[in-house]
This record gives structure tokens, C-alpha cells and sequence, in this order.
């Protein structure tokens, strides 16, 4: 059955005191928009309509970085989920298929849960996800009978004996677009909001001869976001599922609730990862890589074998090849460092090619930036970088040179050359304690 994805992503959610949008705000680094839509992309749906607020540009531009050809409607007065779910019509003409509503504020949804309910789509012909909230608070009830799902009520407007009732509306709703969009027309303005409820469309499809029903899906999963709260409730529901999934694949975390993931994190069988570690955004680290304790990963790639930190930054376009080894205080940023390369200690790696087997001293710096433009530097293979050395760019270190302690270098070292570009050496014997006598002398303090 061919799919249409809508979420609803109108609200500005008040109650996260903010002034970006709600679905802007992130979990693991992403938008809750995209993991709404990743969600939902699963169906393999025709079609993905969100439905943003005027003013929301940037909440489409995030929808387009997760699926290009996403439809923007938009719904200027916010009239209730209905009326949300009607302002996608114009991109769903002409679709036979089976509509699938989501909220953007709902980032959880298991792919296997929405799948359950394209399945009971055989059964009835609006299928609704419901759960059973240990708090059922005041989410919308369902009203059910037998196999059948009767109708949907608010809290608002349910009478003592519903509220009593523990099965809960999560949102989530499917049907076919041909039955669907006729009904939201239909939907009256709830008199307790105004509003108008996609909920009613249950009761008006069965008033039609229609069937509707339930599939029950996990409290976790209906986890929404409508302040930062929830949000920090949301980040370590998913921080705590991915260090799960993490240690269930084979890599080894000392420390699993000090580790914080990123929504892409990718790493290996058999890797190491040491406590107080922070993945950012587009990091993969190969099978028996080690990423040492307060290190910190973002667009990053760690081949087999490497080993970073303690106490390193990689940032993107930071490229490892096999065995490659970044230590303590060094930041390795859009440089690729070929296999076993060594930059162990406070050093600065910064648009930069480092060939094989290269050692880079304590405290090297690419001195790429001019204040204009960035500069690269390129170190060929096997060559020796001496302690402090400062690699003016764009400069190049021949393959197996080396650069003295000290060094600032401005200009291309041949390969096998050695430069030495420091100030020599002045050596007066017995001068010191003729020094310290003037000082004194001139302090006025005496011996
Ligand atoms: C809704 C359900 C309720 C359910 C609950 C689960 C209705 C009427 N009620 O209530 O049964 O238990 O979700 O969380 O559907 N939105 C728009 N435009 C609008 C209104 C809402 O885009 O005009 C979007 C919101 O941004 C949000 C989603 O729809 O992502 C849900 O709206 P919200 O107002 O939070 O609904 P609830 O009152 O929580
Ligand atoms: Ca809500």
C-alpha cells in the first residue's frame, strides 16, 4: 500500500520558552523533525508532506536535509490537528493510498510499530496508535469495544468514567487518503478549545460504516516534546538506547553513562571507548580503534587500530588511517594523518596531509590562517617534525625530512632535507651569576 507521510510541525511550543521553533531543538544532534521524519521514512512513503508554521523556514530547511523532496504546507492560523492535517491536501492530490500522520514532536516512533499499523490496515480502516502511559494524564483516551476503536475523547471534553480509562491516543493515525480528507471537513470545532480535533475523524468514519482500531505501541516510543525537560528526558532515552545498541554490537564502553552519542555515531566491533567520551554529529570509528578517556569527536573518521586521546579533539574533516595515534591536548581539524602517523602531545593539526609513519613533535602548529584565507600544509611520509615547530602555510615537508626543535618554517622543505629555521644559540660562560649580581645591583636589593 502506497504511503503519505504528514507531521504536524505547526506549534512553537510554548512551554520550551524559546524563540526557535520546537522541532528545531535537538536530540543526539539532530532536529526532533528529523528523527520524526527518519521515523516515518521507514514506510517507504510516495509522498512526505510536513505541515510548518508561517515564519518557519528554517523547520523546512531542516525537513529538506532529510528528504529532499518533502512538501511544505503550511498552516498560517493554528486551528487544531485537524485543520493541521487538511493544509496537506494540495500536496496529496491525486494519491490513492493510505495517509500516516506523525507529530514533529515525537521522535521515537519504531519503524516496527508503524508497520503494525499498515498491517491492521487490513482489519479496519483507520487504525490509531494507542499506549498505555503509567501516567495517563491528560492525553486524549480510547474508547474501545472489543476489537473496535469507538471514538477518541480529550481530556478536556471526557467525562469522569473516561478519563478512568488507561488506553491513550499517541497522535499517531493512518487511513486512506480518499476516507481522510472528506472527514477533516466534517470535523466542528471542539467547544471546550475551538480547535478541531483530527481525534473526531474516528467517530465521523464510523458514523460512515467505517471500521477503526487500535495497535498498542511502548511508552518510550510516544515520548514527546513540549519543554526542556522533556527534552533532557528525551536526549538520555536516546543516549541510553544507543549505548545499548553500541555494547550489543560488540565495542566496548567502560563507562557507557558517561559516553554521549551522536544520532549517526558509527562505531566498530571490538573498539574501545574509554569514559567521558562525546561523539558529535557524522563520527565513524573502525573495528579496534580506542578513543581515550575526555576526548571529544565531531565529523571525524578513526580507522582500524587508531588510537585518540586522552584529552583530543577531532573536528570535521579529521581523517585517521590504521594506527594512526592523536594524544593528549592535540586538535586535528579537516587534516587527513595517514597510517601511523603519531601526533601525541599538544599539537595543532589544521588543513593539513600527513604521509605514513610521520612523527609530529610536541606542540606543532600549522599556522593555517593567515587572517584572510586558510592554508595548507603538507608533510610528506616518514619525516620527523621537531618539537615546537611552526608550519607557516602553505608550506610543504618533504618525504623523510626533518624540521629542527624550534623551528618556524616558511618555506618547502625538500624531501630528506633538514630545516632549521630558529635563531642560533648565544653561549656565555660564568655570565650568569654576573647577570643576577647586575640585577640586583639595580634593584637596590643586594646580595
Ligand atoms: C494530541 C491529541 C491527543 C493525544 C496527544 C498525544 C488531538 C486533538 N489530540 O493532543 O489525543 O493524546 O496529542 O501527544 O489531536 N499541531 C499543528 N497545528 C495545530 C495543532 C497542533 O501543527 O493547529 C501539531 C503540534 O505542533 C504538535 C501536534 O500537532 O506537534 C500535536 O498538537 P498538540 O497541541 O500538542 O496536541 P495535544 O493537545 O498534545
Ligand atoms: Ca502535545
Amino acid at each position: 500500500m502506497a504511503t503519505a507521510l504528514v507531521v504536524l510541525a505547526a506549534g512553537m511550543g510554548t512551554r520550551m520558552r524559546s524563540d526557535r521553533p520546537k522541532v528545531l531543538h535537538e536530540v543526539a544532534g539532530a532536529p526532533l523533525i528529523a528523527h520524526a521524519l527518519r521515523a516515518g521514512l521507514a514506510l517507504a512513503p510516495e509522498r512526505v508532506v510536513v505541515v510548518a508554521g508561517p515564519d518557519m523556514e528554517a523547520v523546512a530547511a531542516a525537513a529538506h536535509e532529510e528528504w529532499p523532496e518533502a512538501g511544505i504546507a503550511i498552516q498560517t492560523e493554528r486551528l487544531g490537528t485537524a485543520h493541521a492535517v487538511a493544509q496537506a491536501a494540495p500536496f496529496l492530490q491525486g494519491f490513492a493510498g493510505d495517509v500516516v500522520v506523525l507529530y514533529g514532536d515525537t521522535p521515537f516512533i519504531r519503524p516496527e510499530t508503524l508497520s503494525a499499523m499498515a498491517d491492521a490496515r487490513a482489519r479496519a480502516e483507520v487504525v490509531v496508535l494507542g499506549f498505555e502511559p503509567a501516567d495517563p494524564a491528560r492525553y486524549g483516551r480510547l474508547v474501545t469495544e472489543g476489537e473496535d476503536l469507538l471514538r477518541i475523547v480529550e481530556w478536556k471534553g471526557a467525562t469522569p468514567e473516561e478519563r478512568e480509562i488507561r488506553l491513550c491516543n499517541s497522535g499517531v493515525m493512518a487511513a486512506p487518503a480518499e476516507l481522510l480528507l472528506p472527514l477533516l471537513d466534517q470535523v466542528q470545532p471542539a467547544p471546550s478549545s475551538g480547535e478541531y480535533y483530527l481525534t473526531d475523524v474516528v467517530a465521523l468514519a464510523r458514523a460512515g460504516g467505517a471500521r477503526a482500531s487500535v495497535v498498542l505501541g511502548t511508552e518510550a516510543e510516544m515520548m514527546g516534546v513540549n519543554s526542556r525537560a522533556d527534552l533532557a528526558a528525551a536526549e538520555a532515552a536516546f543516549q541510553a538506547r544507543a549505548r545499548a545498541d553500541l555494547l550489543e554490537t560488540g565495542v566496548t564502553l567502560t563507562a557507557p553513562d558517561t559516553v554521549m552519542l551522536s544520532h549517526d555515531t558509527v562505531i566498530g566491533r571490538d573498539a574501545l571507548v574509554e569514559p567521558y567520551v562525546v561523539f558529535g554529529p557524522g563520527v565513524t570509528v573502525e573495528t579496534g580503534a580506542t578513543i581515550r578517556a575526555f576526548s571529544h569527536l565531531e565529523g571525524a573518521h578513526v580507522s582500524r587500530g587508531a588510537v585518540v586521546g586522552p584529552y583530543a579533539r577531532l573536528r570535521p574533516g579529521a581523517e585517521l588511517a590504521e594506527d594512526a595515534r592523536v594524544g593528549n591536548f592535540v586538535e586535528v581539524k579537516n587534516a587527513t594523518l595517514a597510517e601511523g602517523v603519531k601526533v601525541n602531545h599538544l599539537s595543532y593539526v589544521g588543513d593539513a596531509a600527513i604521509g605514513a609513519g610521520t612523527n609530529v613533535g610536541a606542540g606543532t602548529i600549522t599556522c593555517n590562517y593567515d587572517g584572510v584565507s586558510k592554508h595548507r600544509t603538507e608533510i610528506g611520509a616518514r619525516a620527523f617534525i621537531g618539537s615546537d615547530t611552526m608550519l607557516v602555510a602553505p608550506v610543504r615537508v618533504g618525504e623523510g625530512a626533518m624540521t629542527g626543535s624550534g623551528s618556524v618554517i616558511t618555506e618547502d622543505v625538500p624531501d630528506g632535507a633538514l630545516a632549521l629555521g630558529r635563531a642560533r644559540q648565544v653561549t656565555k660562560p660564568g655570565f650568569a651569576a654576573r647577570l643576577m649580581d647586575i640585577l640586583r645591583a639595580r634593584s637596590g636589593k643586594g646580595a
